[in-house]
């Protein structure tokens, strides 16, 4: 089923092809089609206060709006990481802004967090019925909003979805919003999130705070960020997003193409920030590890290099659902 829907929806152009699936799953979901029960792994979870039913998420940017929340589990996720919503709704980037590169099983998108809002995220979260499958929100700035006030786009995400969301992601690190990654900097990652964190404290409900650091970040200004993340008290790191970079070994026509670069190229990077955060951190930092995570084998790996969860995109759409529940079945417990 999957490799008959997936031969037709790769002749159409990937964006396309993505609002074309969500749009089918909506309405199976709408119709009840989909189980929002969480398959629960051998080796549940319990992360940042949080009891994940297994160890495999999706990850952000796939359901930017809330399509379908927690219909995510009838494919095997244990959680789903909705958004990265902005405050106002905003078109993104002119298309085209989203390419396969089939041969290379990877992905460039430079979106720009085109989302609907929080408004409207919040609306469609509302009407969560909870099942044990757990949802973060990954809480974005608005292009228009200038860096020295992207504390309060961040604080109004918290602010609009804590009701519903089990745990924020604070991204920091998408290539596609002008200056983001500049909010990365050791000093200004840690006034930030140091005022998020205070926020999040004086919320009626205790929800978890993850943040999602870029693969680019030379050695040299990773360890003052971690310092930084670190100091200021945040639940945990997502790592990582997509990498500016571009591989020497990329075969697509489509390589050039300016964004953010994801899937199976992306893995040794990923690995290798996951492999010196743990490091960094010692054994208890809540840590998920993303990026080129492709087959049973690369999600062992990668947990054996110090993740305590993963989240999957472009493998999700290069292999589908078959992927995402032996992972989820099968991962070994996390190392330390
Ligand atoms: C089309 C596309 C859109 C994405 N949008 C977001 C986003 O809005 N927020 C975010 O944190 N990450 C976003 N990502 C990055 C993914 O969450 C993930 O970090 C990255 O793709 C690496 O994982 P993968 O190799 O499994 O795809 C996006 C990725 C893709 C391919």
């Amino acid at each position: 089923m999957f490799l008959l829907a997936k031969k037709l929806l790769f002749h159409l152009d990937a964006e396309r092809a993505h609002n074309h699936t969500l749009q089918v799953l909506s309405l199976a979901a709408k119709f009840g089609l989909l189980s929002k029960k969480p398959m629960v792994g051998s080796n549940q979870i319990e992360l940042a206060g949080l009891k994940f039913p297994n160890r495999v998420g999706l990850a952000g940017g796939m359901d930017k709006n809330g399509i379908l929340l927690d219909a995510w589990a009838q494919f095997g996720f244990g959680f789903a990481e909705i958004g990265t919503v902005t405050p106002k709704p905003q078109n993104g980037n002119p298309k085209p802004r989203m390419f396969r590169l089939i041969e290379d099983e990877a992905i460039i998108n430079r979106m720009g967090f085109n989302n609907a809002g929080l408004t409207q995220l919040a609306l469609r979260f509302k009407q969560r019925q909870h099942t044990g499958f757990i949802l973060g929100a990954n809480l974005g700035k608005n292009k228009s909003t200038e860096n020295h006030l992207a504390e309060s786009d961040y604080c109004l995400g918290m602010q609009t979805l804590f009701p519903y969301a089990d745990y924020f992601t604070i991204n920091i690190s998408s290539p596609n919003t002008p200056g983001l990654r500049e909010l990365q900097q050791a000093e200004r990652i840690k006034t930030l999130l140091t005022a998020l964190v205070s926020f999040r404290n004086d919320l009626p409900l205790r929800r978890p705070v993850f943040v999602k650091i870029d693969p680019d970040l030379p050695d040299l200004d990773l360890y003052p960020v971690l310092e930084s993340i670190g100091s200021a008290e945040a639940d945990g790191l997502i790592a990582t997003n997509t990498t500016l970079s571009r591989p020497g070994s990329l075969k697509s026509i489509y390589s050039a193409e300016p964004g953010g670069l994801s899937g199976s190229p992306l893995f040794d990077m990923a690995l290798e920030r996951v492999a010196k955060i743990r490091n960094f951190y010692g054994p208890s930092f809540p840590l998920m590890g993303v990026g080129g995570i492709d087959s049973l084998e690369r999600g062992q790996t990668m947990i054996q290099a110090g993740a305590d969860a993963i989240q999957v995109y472009s493998g999700f759409v290069f292999k589908g659902p078959t992927l995402i529940k032996q992972l989820a079945l099968s991962l070994p417990l996390p190392a330390n």
